[in-house]
């Protein structure tokens, strides 16, 4: 058995979250640049067996190093992802050392669980001589991530493999044709997000006033269609005015923060076309649109001085 190497990517939500919870679509865009790369080795020689040494997959990872069937509770969806892998091709008597190199912060709404999924298994499969075909390789990252978040809706699982945009609508998928280049800037907190408390706040909130809410979830559902018109028609201006109104929806929802309204605020005062806090809020990231480049690197820039821990710039589409 050979080594085995693959690599995957963060992905932050367009427009959509929390609307997506009640039906509306949702876009998804890739982080190209925020990657994930596992390389895997075959452990387990005759030779370490005659040593004594146990033989099991081991880790090496910022998260966990050493045995994966020790383990901590962060590192069980890594042990699926070989385990599910291996298992999926009729694989007992294997053995892999993973290592895991992640530039995707943990609870950041950016998707770090499922790149980490993909990636692995990709990389098993890869150290078997195998390739996992699209659908295969889903259904291993959604074992993994029901592991790590119980009822996961697939969006983060087809944004860290996607290189473009991904429309999700009633758990269909389709890419969408970029008519432009667009450049857009993710900017972490630092802070992690609360994904959890905040859909259940907004749950609260339909329990109590659903017209109101069922208003705004519908006006999230109309951007995201609109956004979803820009990009196909390579409309960066049209796309930063739905990204700001999409703010401004989430903000009436409550589920941004001074911390966030900071960052979209610096973004903006960096003329950014748009920006809007992306993912669960209270918490994460914020993401940005840029006229080209150079803006993006100001921009980038401006939400450093303003508190960001980290900024990723994201390219998609073909160049102009
Ligand atoms: C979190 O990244 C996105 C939410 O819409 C929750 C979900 O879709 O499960 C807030």
């Amino acid at each position: 058995p050979g080594n085995g190497s693959a690599s995957s990517h963060g992905k932050t939500i367009l427009i959509g979250e929390h609307a997506v919870v009640y039906g509306a679509p949702a876009l998804v865009l890739p982080v190209l640049d925020a990657r994930v790369v596992a390389t895997v080795s075959p452990v387990g020689a005759g030779a370490d067996e005659a040593a004594g040494t146990t033989v099991g997959h081991t880790l090496e990872s910022t998260v966990h190093t050493g045995p994966l069937d020790l383990a901590p509770a962060a590192v069980m969806p890594t042990v699926t992802a070989v385990t599910a892998t291996l298992r999926h091709f009729g694989v007992t008597d294997r053995h892999f050392h993973v290592r895991v190199d992640s530039e995707v912060p943990t609870a950041r709404g950016m998707g770090s669980s499922a790149a980490v999924a993909a990636a692995v298994t990709a990389a098993v499969a890869d150290a078997l001589g195998e390739t996992l075909d699209a659908e295969t390789h889903h259904d291993l990252i959604q074992e993994c991530e029901r592991v790590a978040h119980g009822r996961p809706s697939g969006l983060d699982a087809r944004g860290v493999v996607a290189a473009v945009p991904v429309w999700f609508e009633g758990g269909r998928i389709e890419p969408v044709a970029l008519g432009a280049r667009f450049t857009f800037v993710v900017a972490d907190t630092g802070i992690p997000g609360h994904t959890r408390q905040a859909v259940a706040a907004v749950r609260e909130r339909h329990d109590q006033d659903p017209a109101a809410v069922d208003g705004v979830i519908d006006r999230i559902g109309e951007l995201a269609r609109q956004a979803r018109g820009t990009l196909e028609a390579g409309d960066a201006q049209g796309l930063g005015v739905t990204m700001d109104a999409a703010h401004d929806l989430l903000s009436a929802l409550d589920v941004s923060s001074a911390d966030l309204d900071r960052l979209v605020d610096a973004a903006r005062a960096a003329d950014a076309l748009g920006a809007k806090l992306t993912g669960g809020g209270r918490g994460g990231c914020v993401l940005a649109l840029a006229a080209d480049d150079d803006h993006a690197d100001r921009i980038a820039a401006a939400l450093r001085g303003a508190g960001a821990a980290a900024t990723w710039t994201t390219t998609i589409g073909a160049r102009a």
